[in-house]
């Protein structure tokens, strides 16, 4: 069991977040979780405390700077210490440079970069205060390599990546750690409707179980990049466009 350790998560309802915060809950930790929508918040931490479980949620919207800042206050009001932060709230929207509406560039770039760096610069305070802790943050395979048709997400996971690394230096003498991970597809509601089998995806569990892994290793090292691909790789631009 993992005592008091805490973690919190970013869109912990759906996906890869749910599954981060469902595995460190039933390993023992306390799990502090965020999603905007707020019954989905609620079933959640319902069905893990029926378990058992410690969890609590908490509704907001990450792409307001008011938001964040009202659930750092809540948090600080509930922990004191933070041992993880996973920064995975996120979305994909498709589109080019030359088409899509500046609106979508506005929304990935607040949700996928400016979020966790809002989020991550106002907690780690608590993190330093205790010279420990890991900051995990969910780029993806498209912040490494750019593909047609994902451009503004393309250019917020780019920007996530530059954050995560930057991070990295800042934080090298004050023992937190910053990891940041590149996954292939993974299959979530994002890929709702998807002609591919499932077994083109990384399954959201598996990336929780890494996740968790990266938690157990002793503090002399630090996983700084970590991409993770499907078995049967990623698919071929010719699927994509097809
Ligand atoms: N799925 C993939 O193939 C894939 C591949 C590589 C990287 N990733 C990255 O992995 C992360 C998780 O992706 P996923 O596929 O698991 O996503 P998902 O299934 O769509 O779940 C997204 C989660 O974030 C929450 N969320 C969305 N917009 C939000 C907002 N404005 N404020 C607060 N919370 C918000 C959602 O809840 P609400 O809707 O209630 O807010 C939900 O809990 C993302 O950063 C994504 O870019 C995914």
């Amino acid at each position: 069991m993992s005592g008091d350790r805490v973690v919190i998560v970013t869109g912990g309802t759906r996906g890869v977040g749910r599954a981060v915060v469902t595995l460190f809950a039933r390993k023992g930790w306390r799990v502090f979780f965020s999603a905007r929508h707020a019954e989905a918040v609620q079933a959640l931490q319902m069905q893990l405390r029926d378990e058992g479980r410690i969890v609590e949620g908490y509704a907001c919207d990450l792409t307001r700077k008011s938001d964040i800042e009202k659930w750092v206050r809540w948090l600080q009001e509930k922990t004191d210490r933070i041992d993880v932060l996973v920064n995975n709230a996120g979305t994909f929207i498709p589109g080019k440079i030359q088409t899509e509406d500046d609106a979508t560039f506005e929304y990935l770039m607040a949700l996928n970069a400016a979020a966790p760096y809002y989020l991550t610069k106002r907690l780690l305070p608590m993190m330093t205060a205790r010279k420990s802790g890991l900051i995990v943050n969910i780029s993806s395979t498209a912040g490494l390599q750019p593909y047609p048709n994902g451009a503004s997400y393309c250019i917020s996971k780019y920007a996530l990546t530059g954050f995560s690394k930057v991070l990295r230096e800042e934080l090298k003498p004050t023992g937190v750690r910053v990891s940041t991970l590149y996954p292939g597809p993974v299959y979530t509601d994002s890929w709702e409707g998807t002609p591919y089998e499932p077994h083109r995806f990384i399954l959201p569990d598996t990336l929780a179980r890494i996740i968790h892994h990266l938690t157990e290793l002793p503090a002399d090292a630090v996983v700084e990049d970590l991409v993770v691909r499907p078995q049967a790789g990623d698919f071929s631009e010719s699927e994509m466009n097809s």
